[in-house]
């Protein structure tokens, strides 16, 4: 395929990659999934809206104030079109993790006549595939409630089992949180079949798009969910700002998270009605300089094409795979081949702890991951104590993984393996 992009030409908008890494070499930056790079097109933005707008939102009745609360809602209405949402539907809040929790403490504070109320005997549904933030929430939810948590398992390929999804989502089933592609495994999700699933017995569904929002094109409407979360800092955009989008009928018949100022219609001493969405989920000042860079990320990734970041990243995958395979002593854990998966590659290595195979690759300039990932149950489950991870972006080429296969070998040679 003609590459649409250059990674070399991205990267120069990334002072990062400037730096001198150990032993004099380039930065090969990957570890996406944890999180990534910024452009200097989002620090601009960050520093522009400090340095000429800020102020406090929808609050004063000065110039700064109105040209800040112009800045963070024309953010929300960029967030909400990459989504192909409304933007009442979009909500800013501090992480995707954050979101998670706002849903989980709004279901459980639900009246019992709400939809969204659990009670005991009541299911909850995760997968095994799950990093922490789409698992601890639940499962705290559950324990709060009385609800059951009971999930998907995964097979050898490191694959959603669909085998007893009717025996899973079944009737009692409120709630079906799902990773849209694993952290740990790059495996993408079979969700359609899961929504419908979900969909025929009245549960809701919540997406879990922090590994694929940045990575690939996301139609919320096209995928029927209900309520799905992403962070900025992985998608090229700040750290402190995260999105959760809900269909707007069930945003407006829930119970906000966090509450004080900017989240009510009107209050007295002894009680309060609340805004509608997005305002009800956004308590105090937000973070308005960040939800502006998160803007400026996704303007970034907007004029690159996501169709185009996923063949990138999809071409970059396949021949790292390849190269992989190549390798005597080392496996893949996970889908080997390039068949709905992302751009995350785990791998073990005989005779050798991945927090040595990580640093052997630092003195390479090779930044990778390493260990459990946050999802201690998938290891458990897999039998290992941790992995190295390598997850590519839009600035990564096939030099890049040249020195990462160099590296791998390098491992080997210093442990003798
Ligand atoms: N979920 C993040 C990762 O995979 C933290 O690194």
């Amino acid at each position: 395929m003609t590459p649409t992009f250059s990674p070399a030409e991205i990267r120069k908008d990334f002072p990062i990659f400037s730096k001198t890494m150990r032993g004099g070499n380039r930065l090969v930056y990957l570890d996406n999934g944890a999180t990534s790079q910024k452009p200097r097109q989002v620090l601009d933005a960050e520093r522009n809206f400090y340095e000429q707008h800020n102020a406090a939102v929808h609050r004063g009745a000065h110039l700064l104030a109105e040209e800040a609360s112009i800045a963070y809602e024309d953010s929300r209405g960029v967030l909400a079109k990459f989504l192909n949402a409304n933007d009442d539907e979009v909500i800013f809040t501090k992480s995707a993790t954050e979101s998670i929790n706002a849903l989980a403490y709004s279901f459980g504070n639900s009246a019992p006549s709400s939809r969204f109320a659990l009670k005991p005997g009541d299911r909850i549904v995760v997968s095994e595939l799950e990093h922490h933030a789409n698992l601890i929430p639940w499962q705290q939810l559950a324990k709060r409630t009385g609800a059951e948590l009971v999930w998907f398992s995964i097979d050898g390929d490191g694959r959603l089992d669909l085998s007893n999804a009717a025996d899973l989502i079944n009737e009692k089933t409120k709630i079906v949180a799902i990773t849209h592609q694993s952290n740990v495994l790059g495996t993408i999700v079979p969700l359609d079949e899961i929504v419908k699933c979900a969909h025929n017995v009245g549960a809701v569904v919540v997406l879990d798009a922090c590994q694929s929002a940045p990575h690939f094109a996301i139609d919320v409407k096209k995928l029927d969910i209900d309520f799905l979360v992403f962070s900025g800092h992985k998608a090229l955009g700040p750290t402190g700002i995260g999105i959760l989008w809900g269909r707007s009928e069930f945003l407006n018949q829930m119970e906000p998270f966090l509450t004080g100022g900017s989240m009510i219609e009107s209050a007295t001493m002894t009680d309060t009605k609340w805004a509608p969405s997005p305002k009800r989920f956004e308590a105090g000042v937000p973070n308005m300089a960040q939800a502006v860079g998160f803007a400026a990320a996704i303007t970034y990734l907007n004029r690159l094409g996501m169709d185009n970041v996923a063949n990138h990243e999809r071409d970059l995958t396949s021949y790292a795979l390849k190269k992989f395979a190549e390798l005597r002593g080392v496996e893949v854990i996970g889908p080997k081949n390039n068949k709905d998966r992302g751009s995350v590659i785990s791998f073990t290595m005989d005779g050798i702890h991945p927090h040595d195979v990580g640093q052997v690759l630092d003195q390479y300039g090779v930044a990778v991951r390493t260990g459990h990932h946050c999802a201690w149950p998938l290891m458990k489950k897999l039998g290992i104590v941790g992995t190295t991870r390598a997850s590519f972006y839009i600035y990564n080429d096939e030099a890049d993984v040249d020195v990462l296969i160099d590296s791998v070998e390098q491992a080997q040679k210093y442990f003798k393996v």
